[in-house]
């Protein structure tokens, strides 16, 4: 094993490789974890671990749990719609492990092997959807726990090379633990002295054997390519985190925390209620599979919800979309806006909504096909014209990016169907990127 992850899998008669358990899931649940630089003779009866220094050493066999191979589409026509009706239940059984409802506390499952309130800085890495999910969470450490938050995707964090203040954080999140340019990262943190957090979803993957505490998501497995229900689960861990680093660090108070954790406490039944409005998000899907280009507009914690909704409509339906923060509108993006070009706009009616508003009008008197994604309030109040409106549920702002992922998920799943791609396995991307 070199870079990549490799498991053994160990069979009745007959012994298998392959990069970790769900692969091997159709063959055996036994399976061992190879460190890196280890090799392996595989024979009929079993197998020889050998390290790098060639001594043979021994790696333990583990009985991967049953729910680890709950791996079939069941009615779902792609796994990715199956993904996305799972929220509701995952992130139910994500934040039973963070959060104690009835006392309206965080009570997060790992001791942290570092103290809140004497953090200098936190740094955040990631890729692709992950990164996404961290970027959100900057907004979050930096307003609740006035935490100086820094945030780079692995492939440049890695060869910056920044230096990192004593007594720093370093926050990887990764669904697979297995991201090479993620991992780099971690190894670079260590080298440094800062303390280092997994927010993983594969727990034995090698991003949380190499972390100093992990914080899993318990999204279950992620089959489709463009990753759903594995960022949602991460939000809610860095949400929970993130109050957590807030009473700790004595910004929040008791009642702030209460309020939150009830505000967290409903978000299965949040994202349950939006995935009622698929009908119409259905609907809409048929006119943008008819277009080129899409742009999707965001502000405050809500922003990186807009380029995570062009990421995931580019990755599966091929058409280009960009992502932007609503207020850049006006330094480049406005000059590609016409009556062909759909516009979604992401605006719940927060603190930031005037302002993306205005926005908003900005792209209507240029034609621009708009798109709002929005709650009862925001629809009420708005006079600009839209090709449609989303009206979401009624929430606590705090909550929103995670509840407002949905709809952009279920945009950019039923206008692939319609395009008629290969919806969990997009052409030239893959689910774990364990080379650069
Ligand atoms: C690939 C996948 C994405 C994922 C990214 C990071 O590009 O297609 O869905 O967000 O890798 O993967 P990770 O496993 O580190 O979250």
């Amino acid at each position: 094993r070199r870079g990549s992850p490799l498991a053994v899998g160990y069979g009745d008669g007959e012994m298998y490789l392959g990069s970790d358990a769900i692969a091997l899931a159709p063959f055996t649940d036994r399976v061992a974890y190879l460190e890196e630089g280890d090799w392996v003779e595989i024979r009929r009866a079993g197998a020889v671990v050998h390290d790098e220094t060639d001594a043979v050493v021994t790696r333990p066999i583990t009985v991967v749990s049953a729910s680890a191979f709950q791996v079939d589409r069941g009615n779902y026509r792609h796994f990715m719609s199956k993904e996305i009706h799972e929220q509701p239940e995952v992130i139910g059984h994500t934040l039973a492990h963070y959060l104690d409802l009835s006392a309206g506390t965080v009570r997060l499952p790992a001791e942290p092997s570092f103290d809140w309130k004497s953090l200098s800085r936190l740094s955040i890495v990631a890729c692709g959807t992950a990164y996404y999910a961290g970027l959100v969470a900057k907004y979050w450490f930096e307003r609740w726990a006035r935490l100086p938050v820094e945030i780079d995707v692995a492939s440049e964090f890695r060869y910056r090379e920044p230096p990192l203040p004593e007594n720093g954080l370093a926050v990887f999140v990764s669904q697979s633990g297995e991201t090479a340019d993620t991992l780099a990262s971690l190894r670079y943190c260590k080298a440094q002295g800062q303390h280092c957090a997994a927010v993983v979803n594969v727990t034995t993957s090698t991003i949380a054997r190499e972390a100093d505490v992990i914080f899993p998501t318990l999204a279950g497995p992620e089959i489709g390519v463009a990753s759903t229900k594995a960022f949602t689960c991460q939000l809610s861990v860095l949400a929970s985190l993130a109050v957590a680093a807030g009473r700790a660090r004595g910004v929040l108070t008791e009642a702030d925390e209460a309020r939150m954790v009830a505000a967290l406490g409903d978000l299965p039944g949040l994202v349950l209620r939006t995935l009622r409005l698929e009908p119409q998000i259905e609907k809409l899907a048929r006119d943008v599979a008819k277009v080129n280009d899409v742009l999707y507009l965001g502000r405050g914690a809500n922003y990186p919800i807009a380029l995570e909704g062009a990421l995931k409509l580019k990755e599966i339906s091929y058409i280009h979309a960009e992502g932007y923060a609503a207020g850049e509108l006006k330094h480049g993006p406005i000059a590609l806006i016409d009556e062909t070009l759909p516009v979604v706009v992401i605006a719940p009616h927060d603190a930031l909504y005037e302002k993306t508003v205005s926005n908003m009008q900005e792209v209507a008197a240029r034609g621009g096909r708009i798109v709002l994604v929005t709650d009862a309030r925001g629809a009420a109040e708005n006079s600009v014209a839209t090709l449609q409106t989303i009206v979401m549920p009624d929430m606590d702002a705090l909550v929103a990016p995670i509840v407002y992922a949905l709809p952009i998920q279920m945009l950019a799943y039923h206008t692939a169907v319609f395009m008629g791609t290969d919806v969990d396995q997009p052409r030239n991307l893959a689910k774990s990127v364990t080379v650069e």
